[in-house]
């Protein structure tokens, strides 16, 4: 996924690695492309399975989470 917006998602527990760089091919999960960025993904720790809306645009102040930042961008 290549993309400004954010997307809200249903993980399961556990830990989920989420793209920090913007350049993964799978957003809005690593899948190593950040190497040589001086990036590294977000480390989410899910305890109970649910949705989760995730920022999109890497502007937010709350990461992984959408805050809204991709609309001052507009
Ligand atoms: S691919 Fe973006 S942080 Fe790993």
């Amino acid at each position: 996924m290549q993309t400004d917006e954010p997307c809200t998602i249903t993980l399961e527990p556990g830990t989920h690695y989420i793209c920090q760089c913007g350049q993964s091919m799978n957003r809005p999960f690593c899948d190593g492309s950040h190497a040589g960025t001086g990036k590294q993904p977000h480390a989410l720790e899910i305890t109970e399975p649910g949705d989760v809306t995730l920022c999109g645009c890497l502007q937010s102040q709350n990461p992984p989470y959408c805050d809204g930042s991709h609309l001052k961008t507009r």
